[in-house]
């Protein structure tokens, strides 16, 4: 069968069909994929039931597996793996616009989830980072040129009762590796702390707007998640919130992410 991809948003996101990430994939099937990947920031393969083992040969395709918090539990024999499990909502720190670990000094560039027990709801929601950097005026633009924040890991230090919280200073707007296309990189306030140089009353309300500019519903896909699927996105032009309105339900996705570059 041949590969299709298909644009799932005007913004944001190409759904896959015609690939089984079960078996082994060909040079030329990777490069439609990294293709299809680079132009659409979200990738998402139905009916995959991917196994753990093909789990992590299919991201080593990608790159190196990152370093995972010991603190996270993984899929039994497969230290890479990391399951997500449902969490209190109170504490859910992924209920909010992020780009993952952006808070650590070399934030990982790619995460591939793969549902295994899905609630109803529980859908993960994915923004454009291109758009909303491009969308921006020029005079803005301009402003935001060598402008850094510092991001810290406040909402995930919450959740874990942890004292110690991450901290890392990152350009707000980035230029994607591969790309080379300018993105904005922000996140929620607990994470976008302050811009390096300004006052909080300075700094707060331009993250704060960059952040809603961010994730109006035009620039927006939602997945909503069957078990089976697989969705990949990155870190470095998409933000991602998980929705927690599932109650006590149980949600087990299998998750791996990639280490990324220094973000510049
Ligand atoms: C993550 C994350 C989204 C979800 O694993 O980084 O944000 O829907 N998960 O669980
Ligand atoms: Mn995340």
């Amino acid at each position: 069968m041949s590969i299709q991809i298909t644009p799932l948003t005007g913004s944001v996101g190409g759904l896959v069909e015609g690939v089984n990430l079960n078996e082994p994939i060909n040079p030329d099937t990777f490069d439609v994929l990294h293709r299809a990947f680079l132009e659409h920031g979200v990738l998402v393969y139905r009916g995959q039931f991917l196994q753990p083992g093909a789990h992590v040969e299919f991201a080593r395709l990608w790159g190196n597996p990152a370093q995972n918090n010991p603190l996270d539990p993984s899929v039994p024999g497969f230290p890479g793996l990391i399951q997500v499990t449902k969490i209190p909502k109170e504490t859910a720190s992924t209920e909010a616009w992020h780009s993952d670990s952006i808070y650590t000094s070399v934030p990982p560039k790619i995460s591939i989830l793969s549902a295994v027990v899905v609630p109803h709801g529980g859908d993960t929601m994915w923004c454009n980072q291109y758009v909303s950097y491009e969308r921006l005026s020029p005079t803005m633009q301009r402003m935001l040129e060598g402008l850094r924040a510092r991001f810290t890991g406040l909402r995930l230090a919450r959740m874990r009762g942890i004292d110690q919280i991450p901290s890392a200073v990152h350009p707000i707007v980035r230029t994607h590796p591969e790309t080379r296309r300018k993105a904005l990189y922000v996140g929620h306030p607990d994470t976008a702390q302050q811009i390096e140089g300004m006052t909080v009353a300075e700094s707060r309300p331009l993250l704060d707007f960059l952040y809603e500019h961010s994730t109006t519903p035009d620039n927006i896909y939602r997945h909503m998640w069957q078990a089976g699927d697989v969705v990949m996105w990155d870190n470095r032009c998409t933000m991602h919130y998980a929705v927690h309105d599932y109650g006590e339900a149980e949600r087990v996705l299998n998750r791996i992410t990639l280490e990324g570059e220094v973000p510049v």
